[in-house]
């Protein structure tokens, strides 16, 4: 589903953000990434998305090689993989409901469509309830349930995660990941970057460590220090 081979990002300061990685994350996997500030996580989630081109090396998403797309492809690409970050990126003059259906919308969806995708989405992450809400009316793990929503609405392949459970408290982040687990479970690739250590730890699934931009350890069924003793 996403093959690196031998990728190495050096950004145009000169900061090299990663170093000949090579992985492979199978269709229906969840791959937790780690390593401390700083190491390449956010770098090699961009890469995915092409935000940014590897400088050297190939990515593959579900079996195009990117470095062969022309811009017109890349919203193609884009509803491949839906993404979730930290501060959930919500739109604060919309309703939950106007930002699970906007996502749609911009693909130029039909309203018979959204009227039908958004509240399975919204049942999905447990917000049925909360459909006529601001964002700045929900906690924060009724926002990042949200934006999860949004970001499944268009069916995507994969599912990207940057930190999805930063400024939550240990009990919601277990519930975002239950969420994210099951979600997996139901066929989407999952990628989850964190410094979590305890959900890490808890989930026990495949763990990729970076440091320095370089692929340390992958192990199935791993931890947080997977490796460091
Ligand atoms: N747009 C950019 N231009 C230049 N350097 C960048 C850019 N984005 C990231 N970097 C640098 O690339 C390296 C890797 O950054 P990246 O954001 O991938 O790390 P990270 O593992 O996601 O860190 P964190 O845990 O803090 O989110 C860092 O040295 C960072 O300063
Ligand atoms: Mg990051």
């Amino acid at each position: 589903m996403i093959v690196f081979r031998d990728v190495s990002l050096v950004y145009p300061n000169g900061v090299r953000a990663l170093s000949e990685v090579s992985l492979t994350v199978a269709r229906g996997e969840f791959l937790f990434l780690v390593g401390s500030t700083g190491q390449g996580k956010s770098s090699l989630l961009k890469c995915i998305t092409r935000e940014v081109r590897p400088t050297d090396g190939e990515v593959e998403v579900d079996g195009q090689a990117l470095s062969l797309l022309r811009p017109g492809d890349i919203p193609y690409l884009r509803r491949k993989v839906g993404v979730v970050f930290q501060d959930f990126k919500l739109l604060h003059n919309k309703t939950v409901w106007e930002n699970v259906a906007y996502a749609l919308q911009v693909t130029g969806a039909r309203s018979r469509d959204v009227l039908r995708r958004v509240p399975r989405m919204l049942d999905m992450v447990g917000l049925a309830h909360k459909s006529k809400m601001f964002p700045y009316e929900l906690s924060g793990g009724e926002q990042q349930r949200t934006a999860i929503a949004r970001s499944l609405v268009n069916n995507p392949l994969i599912l990207l995660c940057d930190e999805p459970t930063g400024n939550l408290d240990p009990q919601t982040s277990g519930e975002i990941m239950t969420l994210l687990a099951r979600i997996n479970a139901k066929g989407t690739t999952v990628i989850v970057a964190t410094h979590n250590q305890g959900i890490v730890d808890r989930m026990r699934r495949r763990v990729v460590r970076l440091v320095n931009g370089r692929i340390t350890h992958d192990e199935e069924r791993g931890r947080y220090h997977v490796g460091l003793g």
